[in-house]
């Protein structure tokens, strides 16, 4: 069975997929991550991640990028969504999330193109939304908890400009799957929200 789950940053996709491969016992790939590798080796490589040459070169960073606690903050998440708006850079990064998601046994996927254009034949699609309100405040008290104070205002700027980005680049823009199902997380607990996806990927099972 292979899960996709996408979504708009901090809406909840990655807590939501993670209890999914939980409860399934099937492996888990966060996406975000890969290009998240590729916009912090642009910045180590001392080029420009709105250039589609420099960030081709930076898709070939080493696997141990990916365990760099660095690669959860806000400033890799602006310099990931910059990259990944180059089609050479989702082509170079296609092979290995396919690869995930189509090993044997089965595997959950969250990110932003998963259902529409990395496993399309996915038993089930989930699309998570939230308002920008409520993943401002999440990640507001996500950034209190780890001891940094940054502006609610500026988070929510900054969550704004990144799905403008996101929705509006030509290349696998965020938008749900014709048959994804879409839940709001706005008012969910993390409890709830998981408890919904599960329920709601029950049903995908059944008619499939
Ligand atoms: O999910 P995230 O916040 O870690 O993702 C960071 C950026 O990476 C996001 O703004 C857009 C890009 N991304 C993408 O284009 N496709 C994916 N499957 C996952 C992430």
């Amino acid at each position: 069975m292979i899960i996709a789950v996408d979504g708009p940053t901090a809406s909840g996709k990655g807590t939501i997929a993670k209890a999914l491969a939980a409860h399934y016992g099937l492996p888990h790939l966060d996406t975000g991550l890969l290009y998240r590798a590729v916009g912090r080796q642009v910045a180590t490589n001392g080029g420009n991640p709105d250039d589609a040459g420099d960030a081709l070169a930076a898709c070939g960073f080493a696997d141990g990028l990916l365990d760099d606690p660095e690669l959860r903050s806000e400033a890799s998440g602006g310099l990931a969504s910059r990259v990944s708006v180059h089609p050479a850079v989702r082509q170079a990064l296609y092979e290995r999330q396919r690869a995930f998601a189509t090993q044997s046994g089965g595997a959950v996927l969250d990110g932003r193109d998963i259902g529409t254009v990395i496993a399309p034949e996915a038993t089930a699609k989930l699309f998570v939304i939230a308002s920008v309100g409520a993943r401002a405040a999440r990640r507001h008290a996500e950034m209190l908890s780890q001891g940094r104070d940054v502006a609610l205002a500026d988070i929510e700027a900054d969550l704004a400009a990144r799905d403008e980005r996101d929705r509006n680049r030509s290349a696998a823009p965020l938008r749900p799957a014709p048959d994804a199902i879409t839940l709001d997380t706005s008012d969910l607990g993390r409890e709830a929200a998981i408890a919904a996806a599960i329920a709601l990927v029950e049903q995908m099972r059944c008619l499939s």
